[in-house]
């Protein structure tokens, strides 16, 4: 996959290789993202996950912790690394993404605190911060199942359109959208911080699974872009998972009530 990012090598209006499993609801969504995260860790214990936040995956997160404390699915060996955090909040401010993780997740699993992995969006040098979660990530072995939610601006991690499909973890300015968006998990709209250290394009696409979820009303628009257009184009981040071999997009009924009829 690493050559398809490569600039000039995409074929720029390929056919969409993404798979599309409908269902019913958020629920549905959640239990269907969870058992397929489920099946990869316990086929391969030690697997590397991509992680995401954001009220998508909550259900899905959910969903795991339940498994873990009535099937004892463990993640003793698992390693993961998310998508992003805010630049600006440490780890243990109540609106980072490592709380987020820490409350969803991972303190109610088995998984070794040392082997989940968020950017250090308080780090005195961001840039060196970048290079060091790519690194990280290139020494684990890349990633083998990277979970993605979806902007309403089709953005993926906090890459905005425009971003360049060859990017690796890196500081990003947010859009307004999606500070907008994100508002409903700060208390003052104002504390949205305006910067965060995402993984790249070319990072996300490095990943040899992808799970892509959406649900909502709010994510038929951008369903509607991602899978009845054909160009691949930074204006639409997520236009570029068409060319990766192994997208799996989970949408509910709501998020693709603008396609449905086409999806057949
Ligand atoms: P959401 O965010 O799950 O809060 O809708 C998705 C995203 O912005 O990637």
């Amino acid at each position: 996959m690493i050559s398809a990012v490569e600039e000039g090598e995409i074929d720029m209006v390929s056919k969409s290789k993404i798979q599309v499993v409908a269902v019913s609801d958020y629920e549905e969504l959640s239990r269907e993202a969870a058992r397929r995260i489920i099946a990869v860790v316990r086929q391969h214990p030690a697997s590397v996950l991509g992680l995401a936040t954001g009220s998508t995956p909550e259900g899905t997160y959910r969903e795991l912790v339940r498994d873990h404390e009535e099937h004892g699915t463990s993640y003793h060996q698992v390693t993961t690394f998310n998508l992003d955090e805010y630049v600006g909040l440490a780890a243990n401010d109540p609106h980072s993404y490592h709380t987020y993780m820490d409350q969803h997740l991972f303190r109610h699993l088995d998984i070794p605190q040392g082997n989940t992995h968020l950017p250090d969006g308080s780090a005195e040098k961001p840039e060196a911060e970048c290079r060091r979660y790519e690194e990280m990530i290139r020494q684990a072995g890349g990633i083998d199942l990277q979970l993605l939610g979806i902007g309403v601006n089709g953005h993926i991690g906090f890459n905005e359109p425009g971003t360049p499909f060859s990017s690796e973890t890196q500081v990003v300015q947010l859009d307004e959208s999606t500070r907008q968006a994100n508002q409903i998990h700060f208390e003052d709209p104002q504390q949205v911080p305006t910067h965060a250290i995402t993984m790249g394009m070319a990072t996300i696409l490095k990943s040899r699974g992808i799970l892509l979820l959406a649900s909502g009303a709010k994510k038929a628009p951008v369903l509607q872009r991602l899978l009845t257009e054909t160009e691949i184009t930074p204006d639409l981040p997520a236009s570029i998972l068409r060319s990766h071999e192994d997208v799996t997009l989970i949408a509910d009924q709501e998020a693709l009530s603008l396609v449905e009829a086409d999806l057949g």
